[in-house]
């Protein structure tokens, strides 16, 4: 048997296929099928618009800059996610602001997001963290009530739903990876979708050296390089067809998993509230309770050849970047705050007490059966 992969790209001919299709037609950037792409993102999530662009951060920076929002401004966000997530609100000068999360969903807790609200407040980040949905409903209250923007770190939301509803337009505008980890791949690549026919403009213009729909050597304002390759825009588009297909197998491996780890005494996993549908991008194991070390259970998952990760072990507000923000150049016209002073206890906690286990849709039956029996054998 192979070592049981977390990483496993679910790719097949109809993906090369495609690639060597756009080849063959000399049209390498942005053509038919990433066209084809993001109609059918659009259908899928619900979105109006689905704007493709060449990886997550990207997405994010272009979301962040269709909203104009003023240098110093702050960015409510959570400190448990990929770096991707605090740096691009670094980016044009912006100020994140870390709020802690639900103890039981790991994402940002609206209760704790509304008392953190000043005046200097222009936008709340949520992260949909694993795959599952941030409380949009609740974020979508408080946005409004305090008249701020609303986004959606989705990158690693697709397949998230609130009552049926896909992540990607409870936001103003919200934004997906397609890096090749992620339930929906192109190798590198993101989307930025959005329901407002202006920023849509916006965005289609700010990832491509700010021209107009018209093209050429017209550019009516400042922008950037995020186009995306058609081989790319075309193994997306692949994958839009699979999609259904992949995350009913990762949903296949992880109630199967969640049924494993509810025999067991303090073991635990990230609570899906009711009416919420996880996308199952990572499935983690709770440590908190059970008092096990994470890092001692990955060595002994990998002993029995099922590679596990620790992944979100230190958070934003503890990386070195934001502990030496000083030496950000942004700083030298916006007063950050002291991150080092930053505490976000429940993130801090599970921070230290998860690691994920493999949930790729490529899993046979009897690799789903060695990973809940490594689990029994670790933890009981
Ligand atoms: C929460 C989150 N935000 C943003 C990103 C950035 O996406 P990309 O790696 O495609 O730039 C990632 C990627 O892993 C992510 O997990």
């Amino acid at each position: 048997m192979r070592d049981i992969p977390f990483v496993d790209p679910y790719l097949d001919d109809r993906e090369m296929n495609a690639v060597i299709e756009v080849m063959k037609s000399h049209y390498l950037v942005e053509g038919k099928h990433s066209r084809d792409f993001e109609r059918k993102f659009s259908e899928f999530t619900g979105a109006k618009h689905s704007i493709i662009c060449n990886n997550g951060t990207a997405a994010l920076h272009l979301a962040l800059e269709s909203l104009d929002i003023p240098p110093g401004g702050e960015v409510i966000t959570t400190p448990f996610t990929f770096i991707a997530t605090s740096n691009s609100i670094l980016f044009g000068g912006l100020v994140p602001k870390f709020v802690d999360v639900d103890s039981e969903t790991w994402n940002l807790d609206p209760h704790l997001v509304e008392s953190a609200i000043t005046e200097k407040t222009k936008a709340i980040m949520p992260v949909h963290i694993f795959g599952l949905a941030a409380d949009m409903k609740h974020l979508r209250e408080i946005a409004e009530k305090y008249d701020l923007h609303l986004i959606e770190d989705a990158a690693q939301g697709f397949g998230a739903r609130i009552d049926g509803k896909h992540v990607g337009s409870f936001g103003d505008v919200a934004t997906f990876s397609m890096y090749a980890t992620k339930n929906l791949i192109s190798g590198e690549g993101g989307v930025v979708t959005t329901n407002n026919d202006e920023i849509a403009d916006k965005l289609d213009s700010l990832k491509n050296h700010g021209r107009t729909i018209e093209g050429g050597y017209k550019h009516v304002r400042v922008g950037f390089n995020y186009r995306l390759t058609d081989m790319q825009g075309a193994v997306a588009s692949v994958q839009m067809d699979k999609a259904e297909e992949i995350l009913s197998q990762r949903k296949v491996n992880v109630e199967f998993y969640r049924s494993v780890v509810d025999d067991i005494d303090g073991l635990e996993y990230q609570k899906v509230p009711a009416g919420f549908d996880h996308g199952n991008y990572i499935f983690a194991l709770d440590t908190r309770k059970i008092g096990t070390k994470p890092s001692e259970a990955v060595d002994s998952f990998k002993a029995n050849h099922v590679l596990a990760r620790p992944i979100y072990n230190k958070l934003s507000y503890e990386q070195e970047n934001f502990k030496a923000i000083n030496d950000w150049r942004w700083a030298k016209v916006i007063d950050y705050p002291d991150y080092t002073k930053v505490k976000c206890p429940v993130s801090e906690e599970i921070s230290r007490n998860h690691f994920e286990i493999p949930v790729v849709p490529s899993l046979n039956n009897e690799e789903r059966e060695k990973v809940a029996q490594t689990i029994r054998k670790v933890f009981t």
